[in-house]
Order: C-alpha cells, then sequence, then structure tokens
C-alpha cells in the first residue's frame, strides 16, 4: 500500500518508519525544509532508541522517503495520516488544531482517486467530523464513502519504547463511518494481525474519544498511587508494597502504579487538560479528572520543599546535584517535566544546581539557561554537592557507585523521586534516604 503521512515529528516520523518497516510504501511530508533535508541526510531529529536504523533501512530498501511537496506525497496514495502537532492552547488549554486543519485544506485540493484521510494525532473528540466538512467544502465535487473518507486511528505511542509498541500493541483503535475506510484500514494493519493484536473498530467519534480517556485512565492511576504514596509517609506503610498489593488484583493491574513526582511528558498533561475542557464545554464534566490535573500541578511544585528539608530546610548557600531533567528515561523531551518545576524552585531557594541528564542536556539549556551549572556525567554533578536528588531514573543512575558519591558529596544525603534504592539497605550504609511514600 501507498501512504503519506504528513508532519515529520514523533508520532509521524515512528509511524511511518513502523509502516515503511510493515512493508509499505510510506512519503513522510514535512513543511519543515531543514528537518527533510536532515532527514533526507539520515539525521534523526528526535532521540528515539532504535530509529535511526528502522529510517535508514527502510530509506535503503526504498520503501520510506522524505519531501516538502505534498503534492508529490500524494501521488497514488490510499491513505494520507495527518500526524502534526497539537499544542495546547495558550490560556484555555484547548488544543490548538490550527495545523491539522491546515493539513487538511491542503489534502483536500489534492485529493485524486479515493483515499482515506486519517488523524493520527490526538485530536478532540468531533474533529474528525470537522476534517470531513473541511474536505468537502474545499472539494464540493466528493462525497464522503466514495470520493473519499475521514477516518480516526490514535496512537498510543511510548516514548523511549515507540517502536515495540507500534509492532507489538495492546491494541489498535479504528474510527471509520463507511466499510471501504475500514478495508483500507484493514489491509495497513494487516502485518498486526499475525500476533493476533486486536483491532477495534468503532464510529470515528467513540475512537477519537477512546484516546482521550485511555490517557486520562492512566493519568489517574499514576495521580492515585501518588496520594496513597503521600498516606504513607504519614502512617508509615510502604506504597511500592502497597501498589503490588492492590495491583496483583487483575481488575486493577499492576503497570502504572508506580509512585513518583507527578506525571509530565507531551502527552498526560495536554491531553487531561483537553479531556476537562471538552467534557465542560459539552456539560458533562469529568471531576475525576479535573482532580488529577490539579493534584499532579501541585505535586510537581511540592517536590522542592522535599529537597529543602533533606538540606536541612535551607537551601541557601548549598549546592545540589540533580541526576535526570528529561520527563522519563529513553527520551530527551523535558515538555512538561517534574524537572522543570522543580530546578528553578531549588535555585529560587538559593541553591546551586549541578545536573546531568543523558539525553536532555540540550533541551535543558533551552528552559534553564545560565541558571545552573550542566554536568558531564552522574559524578561531576556530585562534586562538592550538599544534596543529591534524582528526577529521572534512567538506567545509568540505577546502579551508582555509591562509595565513590559519598566521596564526592559533602553530606551523605540523597532525594530519589523514583524509588529506585532499598531504604533499609541505605540507612545501612549511612545515607540519609528519602524517597516517595516508604
Ligand atoms: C503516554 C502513554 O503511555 C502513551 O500510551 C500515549 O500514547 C502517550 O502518553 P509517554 O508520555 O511517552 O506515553 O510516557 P509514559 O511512559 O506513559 O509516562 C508518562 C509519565 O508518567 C512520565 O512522566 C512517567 O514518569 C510517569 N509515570 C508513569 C509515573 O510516574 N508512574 C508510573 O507508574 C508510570
Amino acid at each position: 500500500m501507498r501512504i503519506a503521512m504528513i508532519g515529520t515529528g514523533y508520532v509521524g516520523l515512528v509511524s511511518g518508519a513502523c509502516f515503511a518497516d510493515f512493508g509499505h510504501s510510506v512519503v513522510c511530508v514535512d513543511k519543515d525544509k531543514d528537518k527533510i533535508e536532515r532527514l533526507l541526510r539520515g539525521e534523526i531529529p528526535i532521540f528515539e532508541p532504535g530509529l535511526d536504523r528502522l529510517v535508514a533501512e527502510n530509506v535503503e530498501a526504498g520503501r520510506l522517503s522524505f519531501t516538502t511537496d505534498l503534492a508529490e506525497g500524494m501521488k497514488g496514495v490510499e491513505a494520507v495520516f495527518i500526524a502534526v502537532g497539537t499544542p495546547s492552547r495558550r490560556g484555555d488549554g484547548h488544543a490548538d488544531l490550527s495545523y491539522v486543519y491546515a493539513a487538511t485544506e491542503e489534502v483536500a485540493a489534492l485529493i485524486d482517486g479515493y483515499t482515506v484521510v486519517v488523524t493520527k494525532s490526538t485530536v478532540p473528540v468531533g474533529t474528525g467530523a470537522e476534517v470531513e466538512a473541511i474536505i468537502q467544502k474545499v472539494r464540493p465535487d466528493l462525497k464522503p464513502g466514495e470520493g473519499f473518507s475521514v477516518a480516526s486511528n490514535p496512537e498510543f505511542l511510548r516514548e523511549g519504547a515507540a517502536i515495540d509498541d507500534f509492532k507489538r500493541p495492546d491494541r489498535v483503535v479504528c474510527g471509520v463511518e463507511d466499510d471501504r475506510a475500514r478495508e483500507v484500514l484493514s489491509e495497513l494493519y494487516r502485518p498486526l494481525y499475525l500476533n493476533e493484536t486486536p483491532i477495534v473498530f468503532t464510529r470515528r467519534v467513540t475512537s477519537e474519544l477512546i484516546k482521550y480517556a485511555a490517557n486520562a485512565f492512566l493519568a489517574t492511576k499514576i495521580t492515585f498511587i501518588n496520594e496513597m504514596a503521600d498516606l504513607c509517609e504519614k502512617v508509615g506503610a510502604d506504597v511500592q508494597a502497597v501498589a503490588r498489593g492492590i495491583g496483583l488484583d487483575k481488575r486493577i493491574g499492576s503497570k502504572f502504579l508506580h509512585a513518583g513526582p507527578g506525571y509530565g511528558g507531551s502527552c498526560f498533561p495536554k491531553d487531561t487538560l483537553a479531556l476537562v475542557r471538552t467534557a465542560q464545554q459539552h456539560g458533562a464534566p469529568v471531576k475525576i479528572v479535573e482532580s488529577v490535573v490539579e493534584v499532579n500541578a501541585a505535586r510537581k511544585q511540592s517536590m522542592a520543599a522535599r529537597v529543602k528539608a533533606a538540606a536541612g530546610g535551607d537551601l541557601s548557600g548549598k549546592t545540589v546535584a540533580v541526576l535526570g531533567l528529561a520527563f522519563k528515561p529513553n527520551t530527551d523531551d523535558m515538555r512538561d517535566s517534574p524537572s522543570l518545576d522543580i530546578v528553578p524552585a531549588l535555585v529560587r531557594d538559593g541553591a546551586t544546581v549541578r545536573a546531568h541528564d543523558p539525553e536532555a542536556m540540550g533541551e535543558a539549556r533551552k528552559h534553564f539557561g545560565d541558571t545552573i551549572t550542566y554536568c558531564d556525567g552522574a559524578y561531576e554533578a556530585m562534586q562538592g554537592a550538599d544534596v543529591l536528588v534524582i528526577i529521572t531514573e534512567w538506567d545509568e543512575f540505577r546502579a551508582l557507585d555509591l562509595g565513590r558519591a559519598r566521596e564526592l558529596l559533602s553530606a551523605p544525603v540523597i532525594v530519589d523521586l523514583r524509588n529506585i534504592y532499598p531504604p533499609a539497605e541505605m540507612a545501612e550504609k549511612g545515607w540519609a534516604y528519602t524517597s516517595i511514600g516508604r
């Protein structure tokens, strides 16, 4: 099958490369000339394990190509995926759909033969209908279901595990309004039938809601265990044992019950907020999700106080070593990362911050400028620091040489916001060790 993927951001690039790897012929289209030139040279603009090889192999095999020319990209395609950005609009938290609508107009003008236009970006409930209306306006000669169809096919990729998530998903969700679109999407995902991946076909609006419901539910699960962690600290219970104790109940499930500094990233914060707004607009407020948004924001803001407390209640003149700035390991993404709340708060409290992240140093500079010191490695960050804080659980922070750390730090103080180390063992070794909910 021949398809076009509009937008070479995270979702577009990963999906495009994976569809090509399935054997389809994929043209990735982006307006950003510089980005396309870099991709043509084999440079991958984002950090995602395995993506560089996947892109290179499929370009080499002639199944994957890049262009800035949409007309070129759309030649002979059976489906066009819209995977452009949908940032939160400043002020009201609504998803900004201007890129989606602009892409739709351009696509509409170029439709030549039956084409399924698929929204892959996370778009608010009802966007599919809007996209269909735009196409009809631009092309009154085309009828939905005959000249074109608009489908919804949300993605559930996790950064850092995106390729595996794409190729071995728990399920694929496709929202369609007619059989023709259903056939095209079935064909596109045929390679997944081999490993018996459930393909859930629904109406378009339902598919749009599934994406938001899934992310809001996961964000709720995390927020729930984070609140349990706070309660554990008060009553002397262990949140990890609580998570295991409830998670073994199959109705609850053990995943996404890891307490930490609050969720971040490009999806949960944006999608929970968008769902809250949509629900309010339709007069069916989602109060639980509203609370989740509020509780999580407050949680991220409250983490710096733990560092202050561990440092004896005053950070002025103290040096804090920070390990991990990305919102989670295996990504350079810092969008809504807890570090964006924690680091500036430490600086405001008078601390000198020495930070290291294996991939996000470039991103970090854009946020923190020269307010902190950027270190080449974990141990360099620890040099002369009074407190060590672990914000992101990168593998390389999971087995630190604590003897060496002890020599480098001025005091044996660790604030571990990801519960990497066993508290009893740390206490035995003489560390003043603070973690989450234990
Ligand atoms: C998420 C969804 O998992 C994915 O399906 C969707 O397509 C996009 O959003 P992602 O944002 O890449 O993916 O990361 P994820 O691994 O889900 O983590 C999100 C945030 O939750 C991170 O800040 C992470 O640290 C936090 N988290 C996750 C926890 O604090 N505890 C957990 O148990 C799990």
